[in-house]
């Protein structure tokens, strides 16, 4: 089958590629990537020696590009990573969220319902529920839990949400929604917690933890994640929401000071800064329905996968230096320069 991955030069979807490369060979991916800040055709570089790979630069915004490569390669399955993904600059910049990721996700759905698909793939966030008070460990997010958006990052994704659920419904367009956890492993663009923590460790920064750090996430290995998105295209039900998690929550304190660990550095290098605005308190998914109806069970626990993911760091300085060396720098003084 043929497969049009969309973002496919980002974190996950970069993952996502490997992950399908590896596994289905006989299938053919094609990636549409606008290559914004957060795009990086190095990530691709093992991909590019494939026959069955091939990327495209393109916005999935433009609907004039978008049906033409849909005309040319009349792909099977869409899974659409593609997004504007840091809620730190959705708060600075909301209007381009709106643009990628609502706009994006329709004209992507439009294409779907002119040229014919087999499956399309939405890929969510579990950030599309809001949050889940610290004193209530007992409470989850399940897919009938309510929409309820702090950033206008979240915003934007549960407005993408909602289209293709409309699009499912009144065009019948085959459609499947998928809403993960925070996702951590190689390829980890600097500017997010984990890579960013790795990185200014390694050059004895500051570690600029927002608030108290009492803020909970829900962690899960990147390839646990695209493992979960494999099995919703291929034996998923059109209409479904399928949350993805793997039940490893942890305090940002926590997380800092386990990769300060890894690396032997000082936890003097924290530095508690202004909190972000609207900071969700805690992120938690219930599996139940993935696991029962499609056997999905996350195979890297924390401990390992943090490990893995530091080594990967060290391993790949070459990747990330050229990516801080650059923009970054403007970003960063902007974000944390007063902050
Ligand atoms: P990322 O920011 O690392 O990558 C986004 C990719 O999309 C980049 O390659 C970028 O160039 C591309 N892109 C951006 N705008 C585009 C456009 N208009 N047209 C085409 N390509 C465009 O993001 P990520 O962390 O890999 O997240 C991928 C998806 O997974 C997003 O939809 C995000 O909402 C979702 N998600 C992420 C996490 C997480 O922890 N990172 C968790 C759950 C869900
Ligand atoms: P982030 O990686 O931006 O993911 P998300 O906001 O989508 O969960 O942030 C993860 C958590 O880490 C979040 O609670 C904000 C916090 N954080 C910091 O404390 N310091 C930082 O420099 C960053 C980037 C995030």
């Amino acid at each position: 089958m043929t497969i049009i991955v969309t973002g496919g030069a980002g974190f996950i979807g970069s993952n996502f590629i490997y992950f399908e490369l590896k596994n289905h060979p006989a299938d053919k991916i094609i990636c549409l990537d606008k290559l914004t800040y957060a795009g990086n055709l190095e990530t691709l570089a093992e991909a590019q020696g494939n026959k069955n790979f091939e990327f495209v630069r393109g916005d999935i915004a433009d609907r004039e590009g978008v049906y033409k490569l849909f005309a040319a390669v009349k792909p099977d399955v869409v899974v659409n990573f593609a997004a504007e993904s840091h809620v730190d600059r959705s708060i600075e910049d909301p209007e381009l969220f709106l643009r990628t990721n609502i706009i994006g996700t329709s004209v992507l759905l439009d294409a779907c319902r002119k040229f014919g698909i087999e499956r399309f793939h939405q890929v969510s966030t579990d950030e599309v529920y809001g949050d889940l008070p610290l004193d209530r460990p007992d409470l989850f997010f399940t897919e009938t839990t309510n929409l309820h958006t702090s950033s206008p990052y979240s915003a934007s994704k549960a407005a993408a949400d909602l289209l293709v659920q409309a699009y499912q419904r009144t065009y019948k367009i085959p459609a499947t929604i998928s809403r993960c956890s925070n996702n951590y492993g190689p390829f980890h663009f600097p500017e997010k917690l984990i890579p960013l923590m790795i990185i200014n460790a390694l050059h004895d920064k500051k570690l600029p933890v927002y608030g108290k750090g009492i803020n909970v996430r829900d962690w899960l290995y990147v390839e646990d994640h695209c493992a979960a998105i494999d099995l919703i295209i291929r034996r998923g039900t059109v209409g479904e929401v399928y949350n993805i998690g793997g039940h490893n929550e942890r305090t940002n304190l926590d997380v800092v000071k386990t990769i300060l660990k890894i690396l032997g550095k000082s936890e003097d290098l924290i530095e508690f800064v202004t909190d972000r605005k609207g900071h969700d308190q805690r992120y938690a998914i219930d599996p139940t329905k993935i696991s029962r109806e499609l056997g999905w069970t996350p195979q890297t626990k924390f401990d390992d996968g943090i490990k893995k993911t530091v080594a990967w760091y060290l391993d790949n300085r070459a990747w990330w230096e050229k990516i801080i060396s650059g923009e970054y720098k403007n970003y960063y003084a902007k974000m944390y320069g007063n902050r």
